[in-house]
Order: structure tokens, then sequence, then C-alpha cells
């Protein structure tokens, strides 16, 4: 991007509503704040004369306003109903760009299949567990992606929580915006960080098992009886039950995996045992081009491990070794994926990959995604096993709540997020070490 070459104030704004627009294809939603940074960094140094002090402080007020109109839309449900009203063509906040734009022509990713309940209960059967630890390490290494069958959830849990989805996502749309997500807030319906939006409607309820373990508090019960109001008590009771199930599964996939790091058996169920998790559930219409848009733009995982149960439709896509990936539905499984904070507590050991998901012209598909998270305020570090083996620390100390902030107010995630907020920490520490040695 140049900078303003001759001070005439037209010029000025042009560049300005420029800047904007570039901004809002890399950072989404946050358009202004961006736009009077770069105003400031690029203009200012170079101009300094009192016309254009005075054009910028004019020109902050209304285009921080943008933004703040751009997040509220961003908020602002997508609703399947209205806009597959119109009779060809998608709206245009929905078509996503060339680069973006799924192709066609994708090849099945083939992941590992874990049987959780026998390394549950077959402990004693080394040469199984020790196939099981080796094949999927092997992909937690390369792309963090496998599927987990015999995982316990009883088929009754996951049939009442995808009916739920059904009658929740199909209520008008005056009842969905009961629950409405708040900016800043986990919980609630629909969301965006894109300036593409995604063709998609979701809802997300905050799980905390440490709430649970402490005062028996039911966080996504509460949620829905506070938000969604009488007769529709059911959401809550069959979602709970999910988060529980999920919570149980999460815990004995964490422990296989730490244990296949060779870390201590209890380690990594101790310190997800207070987690601080999501629930998501995400209905995709179906969509009359479906090869301009997406359903989840490309992403990384911020969360630590997501359960990933997909009905028979599919559109889950993996960029693995430079290309997208299929992974397809199975009847009877769950599709399981590392985020960059499990990524960061094995020392980038295991590996959050970039995935998205597309839709398509005939079916609607439904998934639900469990994101396990730690307690806010844990602090994230390898364990000391890890570190004898792969020596330096890639990542900083952090909190699940620090690197949550991040994600939401500051980046969409994507594969240099962990990375950018490493960055953004130590640059944090190094000024705080500063302003510490000046006082
Ligand atoms: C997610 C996600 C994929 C899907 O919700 O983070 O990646 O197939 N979903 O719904
Ligand atoms: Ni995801």
């Amino acid at each position: 991007m140049g900078s303003p070459k001759h001070k005439s104030p037209k010029y000025f704004v042009n560049f300005l509503l420029t800047a904007a627009a570039q901004e809002s294809k890399w950072r989404g939603v946050r358009v202004g704040e961006h736009a009077v940074s770069i105003m400031v960094v690029f203009i200012h140094p170079r101009i300094f004369d009192n016309e254009f002090d005075l054009i910028l402080l004019f020109m902050a007020t209304p285009i921080n306003a943008i933004s703040t109109k751009c997040r509220e839309k961003s908020f602002q449900s997508f609703d399947a109903k209205v806009v597959n009203n119109q009779p060809s063509n998608i709206p245009s906040e929905y078509v996503w760009s060339d680069e973006d734009k799924p192709s066609t022509d994708i090849k099945e990713l083939q992941v590992p299949i874990l049987d959780i309940s026998s390394f549950l209960s077959g402990q004693d059967d080394h040469v199984a567990t020790s196939q099981a630890f080796r094949l999927v390490s092997e992909a937690a290494k390369l792309h963090g992606f496998f599927l987990v069958t015999n995982h316990g959830v009883q088929e009754g849990i996951l049939a009442r929580a995808y009916k739920c989805m059904g009658t929740f996502f199909d209520l008008p749309a005056s009842e969905k915006q009961k629950a409405k997500r708040k900016w800043g807030e986990i919980s609630g319906y629909a969301d965006s960080f894109y300036s593409e939006l995604p063709w998609k409607e979701t809802l997300t309820f905050r799980f905390s098992a440490e709430e649970k373990l402490r005062s028996g508090t039911e966080t996504v019960k509460d949620y829905v009886s506070k938000t969604m109001g009488d007769g529709n008590e059911e959401f809550g009771t069959v979602f709970h039950e999910y988060s529980e199930a999920m919570n149980t599964l999460s815990l004995n996939i964490i422990e296989f995996l730490g244990m296949s790091l060779g870390i201590e058996r209890r380690y990594m169920r101790e310190f997800y045992r207070d987690n601080d998790s999501i629930l998501r559930l995400n209905y995709y219409p179906p969509c009359k081009q479906p090869n301009h848009t997406l359903g989840t733009g490309p992403h990384t995982d911020p969360t630590s491990l997501t359960i990933l149960y997909q009905d028979h439709v599919g559109g889950l896509q993996v960029f693995v070794e430079n290309q997208w990936r299929s992974i397809a539905p199975k009847p009877q499984s769950f599709v399981v994926n590392i985020g960059d904070t499990f990524m960061a507590l094995t020392n980038g050991i295991y590996r959050s990959c970039l995935h998205r998901a597309v839709v398509n012209k005939e079916r609607e598909r439904k998934s639900l995604a469990f994101f396990l998270c730690p307690q806010m305020d844990k602090v994230v570090k390898p364990p000391k096993e890890l570190l004898e083996v792969s020596g330096q620390r890639l990542y900083p100390n952090f909190t699940w709540s620090m690197f949550l902030e991040f994600t939401q107010k500051h980046y969409r995630s994507d594969k240099n997020t962990l990375q950018k907020f490493s960055d953004w920490l130590r640059s944090k520490e190094v000024i705080d070490n500063k302003l510490a040695g000046q006082s």
C-alpha cells in the first residue's frame, strides 16, 4: 500500500477509504481502527502540518463509527430463509475472494481411526496400544486430524442433540435472536469475524467443567433458561447432556495424546479437568452458488482439542501439504483435531492445522463442535518431559483467557495466529519490563 504523494484533502479521504477497504480484506470487520492506525503511521509523520492534523482528528470519529457498524453487522444473524429468497445469486457479502473460493476437485484425506475404548480398557495389550500411539502421533505431527470410534457416547445423546439442533435452527428468526451473541461474549447465536461472511448459522455455548465441579452449576442449561426463556428448556437439558459426554470423551482423548508423547498418564487429564470449553452448533443451509462462498472460512481452532460430530453430508476440508483435502463423514465416529493451545502445550510437536467447511447446492449440513479449552487462568506451558526432548521453548507462557481475548478482539484465527500472539506477548513482556525498570 503506497503513501499519499500530495496533500489535497480529497486525496487524503480517498487514501483513507482505500486503506479501510484493504484492511477489511485482511482483518475482517475491524476496518476503522486499522485505517486510523495506518493513517497515523503512514501519513502523520510525513505531512505533519496543522491542516492534516485537523483532518486526522475529524476522520477518526466517523471511521471508528464504521468499525462499530461493521462489528454489529458481523454479529447480525445469517438467516437462510432470508438470504436464500433471492432468485439465483447469493448476496455479495457472502462471495469470497478468488483465492479462498473452494475448488471442486478435492481428494479425500486418510486419517487414522482411534478406538478409544479399547485403549482405556486394554492397557495391557501393549502391541495394540503402541500401534495406536504411533499412528495417531504421526497424524498429530503432520496435520492434527484423526477419527475416534468406540467413543462410549450413547447413541441417544447424539440423536437428541442432533434433533434439537434442527429444532433450534428451524425456529423463527425472532426466537433465535433472543440468544443473539453479544460482542466479546462466548455464548450466543451467530457470529463472524470475517468480512466475507460465512454461509451458516451458529449457536454457541460456554461449558464450564470447573463451575460444575465447584458449585454444581450447569452453564449451558443456565444460559438457555436465561436467554431463551420458557418453552425452550429442552435445549438446555439436551446440550448440557451432550457437553458432559464431550467433556468425558475429550479428557479420555487428551490422556491418550499425552501418553502418546511419553507424558505421565494423569498429567493431561488433570490439566484439563476444570476446563472452560465451548460447544458450537453449525447449521449450513443449501446454497445456490456453493463455489463462491464458504460455510466456515479457512482457520485453525485457537482452542486445545476439537471433537466434531458431522452428519452424513460432508464438507469438512483440511489444508495438508499445500492442498485442500476432504474428511469424509464416517458413521458413529467423531473427527478430532488439535488446536493452537494444545500445539503450544506440546511445544509445537503436535500441530493445529488450517481447515474449512464448504457448502453444497442440494443439502443442508449440520455439525456439532466441542472445543476443549483449559480453565481460563491456567498457565499453558509444556511439561518438562517435552522440553527435555525438544529443547528450546517455542511459545511463551500464556493463559487461555489471554489467547481467547487476542483471537476475539485482534485477529481471526489462522495459521499465523499462535505465532503472532507469541510475538505480541514477547514484545509486551519487553515493554512491561522496561516500564517496571523505569518506575
Ligand atoms: C469449526 C469447524 C467445521 C465443520 O466449527 O471450528 O471447523 O465441518 N467446523 O463444521
Ligand atoms: Ni474449526
